[in-house]
């Protein structure tokens, strides 16, 4: 008899764009052995493209218009009555530009995480590659983390660095942080969902075997 298939992490995943993250976790979730799979998408736009990558692989996709709400409260109590309807376990914020309120916050606590495009703590908020260039740093990356009440501020799960290269302009910095993006979310993820994840003392600790010999110099030495 064949062996029942593992469980997985039931994830609910929430855009305002284009999606190109959700379809990174879309593509690693379809891949045999993944220990996640995405329930349900929920955009606050109704033009959001990702939406599209959510109906392309079969999975439930609904927009949840903020502007149809009378406020903060009432909209995120729709969201959260969506995921819930669902199933969802766990929610990946994915290009979601809605700053989230203190009660989402709580209620989803420990169960929902975020990709930003920077090096956290540094480049909180937006225009992350026009400040990184602006700050003439040399590496610059991405941080994928829990969400805490403080603005992209929670604990940090995984980053992935890139080189700021002579002549770049925040749109070919934005491109080259994306890649990265596309590969580190899945990968926290995956971390997640295993269940090595664990939050202590403000911070989040991952269990098992590493690899700590990458290094990133720019210039390279
Ligand atoms: C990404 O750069 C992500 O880090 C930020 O918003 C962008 C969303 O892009 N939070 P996409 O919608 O996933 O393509």
């Amino acid at each position: 008899m064949a062996e029942a298939a593992a469980r997985r992490l039931k994830v609910g995943v929430l855009i305002s764009g284009r999606g190109s993250n959700l379809k990174a976790l879309l593509d690693a979730c379809a891949a045999p052995g993944f220990p996640a799979e995405i329930v349900t998408v929920i955009a606050n736009r109704p033009g959001a493209g990702g939406l599209e990558h959510a109906r392309a692989a079969g999975v439930a996709a609904e927009v949840i218009d903020h502007k149809a709400f009378d406020g903060k409260p009432a909209f995120e109590t729709a969201v959260t009555a969506a995921l819930e309807r669902a199933g969802v376990e766990l929610l990946c914020l994915a290009g979601f530009m809605r700053v989230v309120s203190a009660a989402f916050v709580q209620h989803w606590h420990g169960r929902m995480i975020n990709v930003h495009p920077s090096l956290l703590p540094l480049f909180p908020g937006l225009d992350t590659h026009e400040r990184a260039l602006a700050a003439g740093v040399k590496l610059h990356g991405c941080s994928v983390h829990f969400v805490t009440e403080e603005v992209d501020g929670g604990p940090i799960i995984g980053q992935a660095a890139v080189p700021v290269l002579p002549g770049d302009d925040p749109a070919r910095l934005a491109a080259r942080v994306l890649g990265v993006e596309h590969r580190l979310y899945p990968a926290c993820l995956r971390l997640v969902a295993e269940g090595r994840v664990r939050l202590a003392g403000g911070k989040a600790e991952i269990s098992g075997d590493f690899d700590g010999s990458g290094q990133l110099l720019n210039p390279a030495l």
